[in-house]
């Protein structure tokens, strides 16, 4: 039963209920409320009282009568994150920058930071997580220009920094992380559902009141959600995601909400001893890296609006598992699922007896239904022991396509830029499915006279019924 000036908030989405009704009357979730206790006489809760009065009504305007500014937006000194953001950040707007611990928010929001003090600005560091000298030993380490001359304060608890920010009145802020800070008018511990909207909250309505950008650092759980509230993806103004795999060096920015420019761009960068480098020649160094081996295959994928040659390799493997395994790293584990599946029903190839694994070379993270053809391609090169090669028998094969659960090969966007970016390093043909309508032709073409290995002539590698000539 809720005690009095309690409130239940769904663990899901944020949703808020006076009640205890079983389920969110919000997302329709079981089971996922959890209860907020206020202490007595903390008033809080968004909703305030009207006044007797009543509310008045609010003459609307059209569209065409509304003010709109063109603030000039705040450039970061980093290229592929202005890029991400559409220009650089927009004065007054709220970032949230989610990734995994250790992925680099730190080290990106205090290169923000040094870059706008350097440029002049008014900035303020605050650290939930670390003590100012841990950030001091980061910004050390940088060593960019501006780096030791940036303020910060490090301070759990909520008030004591919207009481800062009213008194610094800093053109942009970083807040690392939403999920350290601590608001005293929740019973719960921070980082909890409600804790993380009341901080965020707060954060919001002192920043658009007194003008501050703010960078919000949340950390991601195991799956890639924003942890506990995608309520914080809703309120504010962009979520960038930072990915990639912590002990590799490449990781990727990208847009997944921005309301002042497009969801389609993503920058790549490279954790390096001094920070995080911007990568700019990314497909140069994957294309020469590729490896020319059975399971190696180049993909044309877009990074935003930008065309990326990635290596994705498999390793198919005789299992003694039951279920065997599927071990994927850098694309959607579905996907790969569903590519095994077509594989054996519409390619004759079967690999239901074997551990399959796929991996996105440099730990970049692919999102991306282009990828699916390569997975196709590494997995058939790899199960045949047959290497893959392009046109003039030297180079790796490269391809894009999407596979449909009837083994059509659909199209995906920007054909023409993938193509272009593969020859630009001398990839030709590639295959696209504007070049071949299947699965089942993608992997005539590309197994084209190779010959199969002897072990595996009389039968598909691991039981699959034979490939089609
Ligand atoms: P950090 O930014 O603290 O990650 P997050 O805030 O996302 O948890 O740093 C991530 C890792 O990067 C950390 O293990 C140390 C490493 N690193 C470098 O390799 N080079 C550097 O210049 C810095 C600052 C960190
Ligand atoms: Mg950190």
């Amino acid at each position: 039963m809720p005690r009095s000036g309690s409130s239940f908030v769904c663990s899901d989405c944020g949703h808020e209920s006076p009640r205890w009704e079983g389920r969110c009357s919000g997302c329709g979730e079981w089971n996922t409320l959890v209860e907020e206790r206020r202490p007595p006489g903390s008033g809080g809760g968004a909703r305030r009282a009207t006044s007797g009065a009543g509310p008045s009504p609010v003459r609307p305007v059209t569209l065409a009568a509304v003010e709109t500014s063109e603030q000039a937006r705040l450039g970061t000194g980093i290229g592929e994150l202005d890029a991400v953001l559409g220009g650089g950040i927009v004065p007054g707007s709220l970032v949230l920058i989610g990734g995994a611990p250790g992925i680099g928010k730190s080290t990106l929001t205090t290169m923000v930071l040094a870059n706008l003090v350097a440029a002049g600005r008014r900035a303020l560091y605050v650290s939930a997580e670390e003590s100012a000298a841990q950030v001091r030993l980061r910004a050390e380490r940088l060593g960019s220009r501006g780096a030791l001359d940036i303020p910060v304060i490090a301070e759990t608890d909520l008030h004591c920094v919207l009481a800062t920010l009213e008194h610094e009145r800093p053109e942009v802020c970083v807040i690392d992380s939403v999920q350290t800070l601590h608001s005293g008018e929740l019973s719960s511990a921070a980082g909890s559902v409600g804790q993380v909207r009341e901080v965020a909250g707060e954060i919001m309505r002192v920043a658009k009141s007194l003008g501050i950008a703010v960078l919000l650092v949340g950390h991601v759980t195991k799956e890639g959600n924003l942890a506990g509230p995608r309520v914080l993806e809703h309120i504010v103004d962009c979520v960038l995601q930072f990915e990639g795999e912590r002990e590799r060096t490449y990781r990727t920015v990208r847009a997944i909400k921005n309301r002042f420019g497009s969801t389609n761009e993503a920058g790549v960068f490279e954790m390096r001893d001094h920070g995080l480098v911007e990568v700019l020649d990314a497909s140069a160094r994957f294309v020469s890296g590729a490896t020319r081996a059975a399971g190696s295959v180049v993909l044309c994928a877009m990074e935003g609006s930008r065309p990326l040659l990635v290596e994705v390799q498999a390793l198919v493997s005789p299992s003694e598992l039951v279920p065997p395994r599927r071990v994927v790293s850098g694309l959607d584990r579905n996907r790969v699922a569903l590519v095994i599946a077509v594989l054996a029903r519409h390619g004759g190839i079967g690999v239901g007896a074997a551990d399959v694994f796929v991996n996105v070379v440099g730990g970049v993270r692919i999102e991306d239904p282009g990828a699916d053809l390569a997975v196709a391609l590494a997995i058939a090169s790899a199960a045949r022991s047959t290497a893959l090669s392009g046109a003039d028998g030297e180079r790796p094969l490269a391809c894009f396509g999407e596979i449909g659960l009837t083994g059509e090969l659909r199209s995906v966007a920007h054909s023409d830029r993938r193509v272009a970016e593969a020859a630009k390093f001398g990839l030709t043909p590639v295959v696209e499915p504007e070049a071949v309508p299947s699965v089942r032709a993608a992997l005539r073409a590309a197994l084209k006279g190779a010959p199969t290995p002897a072990r595996h002539r009389t039968r598909a590698a691991f039981g699959g019924p034979p490939l089609a000539a």
